[in-house]
């Protein structure tokens, strides 16, 4: 797959998200969407898709030592994602800190994650946990011409 070589990107200013299939069931696409450009972030790519197990497996193959793997794989693959990328200065951080903490009982009130998230595993959105992983996971879902 082509890597993604834009201006933005070598700077640092895009994440990598999704909202994850019990979301899109939910029917939250939309309000996460919109929730997202409300908070200053621009959409560089949209894609709506299902993925394969083996695209689930690829993309938290950091996670395959861990007891939920195969449960988070199951639950990525249940349905179709929503996926994009992302434009903001400090675009990792600041979207960490904007979706709140990985379980949404955690999660700072006003959160995508508090407002949407379900459970630990059904926690609305994943967002990429630095730039080089942003980079990677961008080029995993979208060839170049699907950048903007
Ligand atoms: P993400 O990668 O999805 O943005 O989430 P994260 O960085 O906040 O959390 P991470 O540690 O990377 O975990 C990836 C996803 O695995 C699920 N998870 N389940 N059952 C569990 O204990 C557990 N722990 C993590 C979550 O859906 C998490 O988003
Ligand atoms: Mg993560």
């Amino acid at each position: 797959m082509p890597l993604i070589t834009t201006k933005s990107q070598m700077n640092g200013n895009i994440t990598f998200t999704m909202v994850k299939p019990v979301a899109v069931a939910d029917g939250h696409s939309a309000a996460i969407l919109a929730k997202i450009v409300e908070g200053g972030f621009k959409i560089k790519a949209l894609k709506m898709m299902r993925l394969s197990k083996e695209q689930a497996e690829t993309f938290y193959a950091v996670h395959k030592e861990r007891s939920f793997y195969a449960s988070l794989v199951t639950s990525m693959t249940d349905g179709p994602i929503v996926a994009a990328i992302l434009e903001k200065e400090n675009a990792v951080s600041v979207y960490r800190e904007y979706i709140g903490a990985t379980n949404p009982a955690d999660a700072r009130e006003g959160s995508i994650r508090k407002l949407y998230g379900k459970s630990i595993e059904a926690n609305a959105v994943h967002g990429s946990d630095s730039d080089e992983n942003a980079k990677i996971e961008s080029s995993f879902f979208f060839s170049t011409m699907e950048v903007f």
